[in-house]
């Protein structure tokens, strides 16, 4: 049984450095993409404070994202790129953090509570796959450390699963 240790770091840059290995000890030795998803979403959602959803969503024709494994309220099914963020950090090939999301144009809604969000997107030998994406219920909960930590969390998925 993997049990997800308590992380008591005073910093994010820490935080994230003790998330990835313990990830990479989740993943370990399973390449099945679902589970891997579900698995991530779900030591995100238990792990990372004050999130209200944490899941992906995939690639599934050049044209939109579809719903893979999250934690958190049912969420949209279909999201066309260049829509909403996740669709929009598809189109760009970027992650994009959004402070509050009633000031990001396009911002689709799936849990009225959501105020802030980071969307991360999986790329694998020059293709993007799909999207981490993680809501919050507070405004400005993600920065740049966040960043760079979901990021790394992204690749040992991609890494683990591909
Ligand atoms: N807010 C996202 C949609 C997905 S939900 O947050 C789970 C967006 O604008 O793309």
């Amino acid at each position: 049984m993997f049990q997800a240790a308590t992380i008591n770091s005073a910093n994010k840059v820490d935080f994230y450095g003790e998330l990835c290995q313990q990830l990479k000890g989740l993943l370990h030795g399973e390449t099945d993409t679902i589970a891997n998803a579900a698995n991530t979403s779900a030591l995100m959602f238990e792990m990372m404070p004050d999130l209200n959803w944490a899941g992906f969503y995939f690639l599934k024709s050049e044209k939109e994202l579809v719903l893979g494994p999250f934690q958190g309220r049912a969420a949209c099914v279909r999201i066309a790129v260049g829509r909403g963020v996740c669709g929009t950090a598809v189109e760009k090939g970027t992650s994009i953090l959004v402070e509050d999301v009633h000031a990001f144009p396009g911002h689709i809604a799936c849990d009225a509570a959501s105020r802030s969000e980071l969307v991360v997107p999986l790329h694998h030998n020059g293709k993007i796959l799909g999207v981490i994406d993680l809501d919050s219920p507070s405004a400005s909960r993600f920065d740049a450390d966040d960043q760079a930590g979901v990021e790394a969390l992204a690749r040992i998925f991609v890494e683990a699963s591909y």
